[in-house]
């Protein structure tokens, strides 16, 4: 079997596993791209635990893109307190300005990369979570994952490697779940594929 092959090959299991033992979040219940947006730019360099009850507080206040386009900074800036790296939030609120004029969410891949705080892994994670695009979202965890997976030697911390495994990751991805896909590695990744495990 090729890297390709191994890699797909774990697709359905892996769905199948997580439609088992998927962790309960509350930014899955949704598909609404402003939560999902905010959840995975909290998630960013913050372990779930710590992001929960920032994201129920902040929905709480913040129920849609324009009330965050309207909120004050003083406001943003205590929502965010303790979360860290402060210009997310600055980002943030830049990005539900530009979304509030046009009107309308971001839906590709390709716009959502154009958004003020948003990097290739969350512009995958939005764009197949809430608008079921068949892209990856890689993050550290699951470039780990799919390097096991695919039973590859490479030291996943170089680059020409990382660009490899992204690019075996574009043509894994199932194109009826997207969004589970990547969520499944993610909960692979924090839960059993763990480093040095
Ligand atoms: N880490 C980053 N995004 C996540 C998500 N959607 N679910 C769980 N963990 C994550």
């Amino acid at each position: 079997m090729t890297e390709q092959q191994r890699l797909n090959a774990i697709a359905a299991p892996l769905l199948a596993w997580y439609d088992e033992h998927k962790r309960t979040l509350p930014w899955r219940g949704t598909r609404d791209p402003y939560r999902v947006w905010v959840s995975e730019i909290m998630l960013q360099q913050t372990r779930v635990a710590a992001v929960l009850p920032y994201y129920q507080r902040w929905m709480d206040e913040l129920p849609t893109v324009e009330a965050l386009a309207a909120v004050d900074e003083e406001r943003l800036m205590k929502l965010w307190q303790g979360l860290g790296y402060y210009s997310r939030a600055r980002n943030l609120q830049k990005a539900a300005k530009i979304i509030a004029a046009a009107g309308a969410f971001p839906e590709s891949y390709e716009a959502l990369l154009g958004l003020p705080g948003v990097g290739e892994y969350t512009a995958g994670a939005v764009a197949s979570i809430a608008f079921d695009q068949p892209v990856p979202a890689v993050d550290g965890n699951v470039l780990r994952v799919a390097a096991r997976v695919a039973e590859l030697r490479e030291d996943i911390m170089d680059a020409k490697a990382r660009r490899r495994i992204r690019g075996l990751m574009d043509g894994a991805v199932p194109p009826d779940r997207p969004g589970a896909y990547n969520q499944a590695l993610m909960d692979l990744g924090a839960t059993v594929c763990l480093p040095n495990g």
